[in-house]
């Protein structure tokens, strides 16, 4: 099953996605990471979303859904996890059209709730690794070595975009233009509302359920 999961910024989709590529195989498909990718080798995409996600804004719609689009080409058969993507009616729609096209389609759409007073702790402490992008917490869950990522050695840096004055756009943002998504896939009848504010493995759990179809 095809899956898209969204919630605020800090909710947990990136943390939940690497646990099901790890777990269940599937491919995550995460916009944010392709963007820092594009800006990180410097091409033409980069460049056009830089001043948009250091500013805390969306990247226009026409060049997400079109980088998305490039992504599916090139997917084969594999079940997807979509992080982050759809944010905006127009890419919902946008989403829809491309995936009919391909003769494919999302199974359930998963709202990670989390309260907003947890959102703010969970953005200023997190952590990234720079080389493979392995998510960290300066509390919850620390590197072994402060500042080095356990997976591959690689340097564990804060991102560009959490600090406070950008997490209150981020937030803002995401109210506008994110939260309205819930009514499009209830209306689809793909709505799934998962706790987010719960242990990470507990949060997983409920998801994989959801995901395995239970
Ligand atoms: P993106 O990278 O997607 O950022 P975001 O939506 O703000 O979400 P985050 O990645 O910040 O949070 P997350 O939900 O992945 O949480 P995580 O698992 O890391 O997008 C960045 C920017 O790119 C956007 O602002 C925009 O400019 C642009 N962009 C991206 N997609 C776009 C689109 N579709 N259209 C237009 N523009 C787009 O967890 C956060 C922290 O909490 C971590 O430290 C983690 O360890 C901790 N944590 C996770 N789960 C738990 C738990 N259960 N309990 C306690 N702590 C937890
Ligand atoms: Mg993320
Ligand atoms: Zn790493």
């Amino acid at each position: 099953m095809n899956i898209v999961l969204f919630g605020a910024p800090g909710a947990g989709k990136g943390t939940q996605s690497a646990l099901i590529v790890e777990k269940l195989g599937m491919v995550q498909i995460s916009t944010g990471d392709l963007f820092r990718a594009a800006i990180k080798n410097k091409t033409e995409l980069g460049k056009q979303a830089q001043a948009f996600m250091d500013k805390g804004e969306l990247v226009p719609d026409s060049v997400t859904i079109q980088m998305v689009d490039e992504v599916l080409v090139n997917l084969k058969s594999k079940s997807f996890i979509l992080d982050g993507f759809p944010r905006t009616q127009a890419q919902a729609e946008g989403l829809g059209k491309i995936l009919k096209q391909r003769g494919l389609e999302i199974g359930k759409a998963i709202f990670l709730e989390v309260p907003k007073e947890e959102l703010l702790g969970r953005l200023t402490g997190r952590r990234v690794c720079k080389a493979c992008g392995a998510v960290y917490h300066v509390q919850t869950k620390p590197a072994k070595v402060d500042g080095v990522c356990d997976n591959c050695g690689g340097e564990v840096v804060q991102r560009n975009d959490d600090k406070v004055d950008v997490i209150a756009t981020r937030l803002k943002t995401y109210e506008d233009n994110t939260l309205p998504l819930r009514s499009y896939y209830k209306e689809q009848g793909k709505y799934v509302e998962l706790n987010g504010a719960q242990d990470s493995d507990k949060v997983f759990s409920a998801l994989k359920t959801v995901v395995q179809g239970g």
